[in-house]
Parts: C-alpha cells; sequence; structure tokens
C-alpha cells in the first residue's frame, strides 16, 4: 500500500470496489477522479450548491464534503451514472429536457438525483415538496419554474405508467 494510502472498500452502482484513496480525497474527486464517474460536479466545494449530490445508502449526500476513506465495506453509492437504465430517472430526465429545464447543465446531475430521492419517497409531490425537495440545489440559470414543471411532469408519466 502507498504512503499514507488507506484501502477502501464498497459498492459503486451496484459493483463492489477496493481502492487507495489519501487520508483528503473527498468522494467527489474520487468519482470523478478515479473512476471517471463525472456526472456529480463540483460548484461550490462547501456543501451548499447540490451539483455534487449522489446516494450514500440512498440518501442523497454532497459528495464535496464525505471523505472517502471514511466510506465502509457495505456502503453503497450511486451516482447518476448508476441510475441510467433506471425507470424513474429516465422520465426525470426526459421531462427535464422535454420543460426545457436543462440550460447549462451543470446543476442538472444535482437536480435529477434530489428529484429521484423526492419522486422514490412521495409520487405525488404537490408544489411546496417540490420546493423542498430541489432547495438544497442551485441552478444559475433557469430560474427554477422549468425545474419545478419538469419534476412534476416526471411525477404524472411514472403514475401513469406504473
Ligand atoms: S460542490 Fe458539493 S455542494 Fe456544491
Ligand atoms: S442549468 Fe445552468 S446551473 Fe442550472
Amino acid at each position: 500500500m502507498g504512503k499514507n494510502l488507506i484501502k477502501i472498500s464498497f459498492c459503486l452502482n451496484s459493483k463492489k470496489v477496493e481502492i487507495e484513496v489519501s487520508p483528503q480525497l473527498t468522494v467527489l474527486e474520487m468519482l470523478r477522479r478515479d473512476f471517471r464517474l463525472t456526472a456529480a460536479k463540483e460548484g461550490c466545494g462547501k456543501g451548499e450548491c447540490g451539483a455534487c449530490s449522489v446516494l450514500l445508502n440512498g440518501q442523497p449526500i454532497n459528495s464535496c464534503l464525505k471523505l472517502a476513506a471514511t466510506l465502509k465495506p457495505g456502503d453503497s453509492l450511486i451516482s447518476v451514472e448508476g441510475l441510467n437504465d433506471d425507470k424513474l430517472m429516465q422520465n426525470i430526465q426526459e421531462a427535464y429536457v422535454e420543460e426545457g429545464a436543462v440550460q447549462c447543465g451543470f446543476c442538472i446531475p444535482g437536480m435529477t438525483m434530489a428529484s429521484y430521492y423526492l419522486l422514490k419517497h412521495n409520487s405525488t409531490p404537490d408544489e411546496h415538496a417540490i420546493k423542498q425537495a430541489l432547495s438544497g440545489n442551485i441552478c444559475r440559470c433557469t430560474g427554477y419554474r422549468k425545474i419545478e414543471a419538469a419534476v412534476k411532469k416526471a411525477a404524472e408519466r411514472t403514475k401513469a405508467n406504473e
């Protein structure tokens, strides 16, 4: 093992992985640099913008704040790439495009992850629930209206296809 490196193992997008990381490496840096999973973005690097959202054991986290070395065997990390074949995520992504909710796109992986978590737990969210669910995610381009409309549309479509 390299000097100062810590060996960790966990589940990444449903596959067991093992890697050596430096103690200061964040989960976001590890995903982007070591696993070349670049959907999650570094916006603020301080837990404020949500662009780096991923799911850890089913809960959304800001991966810029989580140290990779704290991941344990048995932990399950899911990035947007891990949901490519997920029907709910596909409905969300399609609705974002249809509603014109994607402009520069920087916030979108985090936004769609927050939308996914919401719709997983509440299939018929009202406006307040949608705003609440997206409140940790910053978008500089869209003014949020189109994003909220996209989440509503994705919810309706998912419900209709159940
Ligand atoms: S980059 Fe992680 S919250 Fe902004
Ligand atoms: S689409 Fe540009 S930051 Fe949201």
